[in-house]
């Protein structure tokens, strides 16, 4: 709820915090950036809302390496900070006006300050991908002196690619002792396997968004994330996984973001069949044109009409409207849906029914 709250024209009001906040507990999610409390007294009453509505999630607040920030998450109630300082020159030098061992004085005494008010501590490098590896486990590594609990390599611009991801992640979760989490960026459509490679190298935690929301292309979406490792790498998230549909449905709502149709899991077109022959194959055996079974998801599949459908999907159409058609009714009601389809037009529920009612002579 704090870099997903980052995608342009989404601000969330505290209810809508609250409900989401709620959901995410309910699914399973293990630990919610609520916001980031520096930002406006808003900011900080939503934070505290979900800080004590008795979650069983662990409720953090983005911080910057600066103890005011620290000050304003206390003021929240929140049980943990993720503590950004910037790793790489360029944003060191453009964005703090800083020099190296500046901010790595600064982010150990920060995480020093964080931790002696009580909070626990994810350090994370900003725009680590583009950072001098040593300086980056130079800076991670006075934090872990510092009592920082947990670090965080975040791809600030999406730069990485799988196979990188696992060098580095294999580099920094064997020379550094306290658990690595990941944070990817979706500039080049990467993130999820981004995010996947580094957890098969080392990482503990990965840090995601529902529907990929966050800035730009997005960040790495919870649900890609999840499936892939569950359906895919045969391994247990502890995510209540059949939630995963009604989760993005109300983020969509609540942040007034479309998912795009053709999103991995979630999108409308995800579990939708139109071309006849797809139909056909799914009547059979629904593995032929499904990956997964949609109610794995909370979801169920959708078989449209339109120019490409088959005799196969009228045939399943008429069946789920719970109307009985003879071979030459069938014949026919497909030719009139085939004419529609050649119009550039797509055959609604309501379409079907009056067709066929016509064709069977029904009232
Ligand atoms: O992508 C990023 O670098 C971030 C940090 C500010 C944590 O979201
Ligand atoms: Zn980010």
């Amino acid at each position: 709820m704090r870099d997903g709250e980052q995608t342009p024209g989404v601000a969330l009001t505290k209810d809508k915090k609250l409900l989401i906040a709620q959901a995410l507990d309910e699914i399973g999610v293990s630990i919610i950036e609520a916001g980031s409390a520096i930002t406006s007294e808003g900011e900080r009453e939503s934070i505290k809302a979900v800080a004590n509505a008795g979650l069983d999630a662990e409720i953090c607040s983005y911080c910057r390496i600066v103890k005011s920030d620290i000050d304003r998450a206390l003021e929240c109630d929140v049980d943990s900070i993720h503590l950004v300082a910037p790793v790489s020159d360029l944003h060191i030098r453009t964005k703090i006006k800083k020099d190296r061992d500046s901010v790595r004085q600064i982010a150990a005494e920060v995480t020093e300050y964080a931790k002696d008010h009580g909070l626990i501590v994810e350090l994370s490098g900003e725009d680590a991908s583009r950072a001098d590896p040593e300086f980056l486990k130079a800076i991670y590594a006075d934090g872990i002196a510092a009592g920082a609990d947990r670090l965080c390599f975040c791809d600030t611009v999406g730069l990485l690619v799988p196979e990188r991801a696992k060098e580095i992640f294999r580099d920094l979760s064997s020379s550094l002792k306290a658990p690595i989490s990941i944070h990817c960026h979706n500039d080049f459509g990467f993130a999820t396997a981004n995010t996947v490679a580094a957890l098969a190298a080392g990482a503990k935690q990965a840090h995601v968004t529902i529907n990929g929301l966050g800035e730009r292309a997005g960040n790495a979406s919870l649900e890609e994330v999840v499936m892939s490792l569950e359906w895919l790498y045969k391994y247990d998230t502890g995510i209540k996984h059949e939630m995963i549909y009604r989760t993005s449905r109300l983020v969509s709502r609540l942040t007034g973001i479309p998912v795009s149709p053709n999103k991995p899991l979630v999108g409308g077109n995800a579990f939708t069949h139109e071309a006849g022959i797809h139909v056909h194959g799914l009547l059979a055996d629904k593995a032929t044109y499904e990956p997964m079974s949609p109610e794995y998801i909370g979801r169920q599949r959708q078989i449209v009409l339109g120019k490409h459908a088959g005799r196969s999907s009228v045939t399943l159409a008429l069946k789920e409207m719970g109307l009985a058609a003879d071979d030459t009714q069938i014949e026919e009601i497909f030719n009139r849906v085939k004419q529609i389809g050649d119009q550039g037009k797509h055959i609604t529920d309501a379409d079907l029914q009056t067709i066929a009612e016509n064709v069977l002579d029904i009232y």
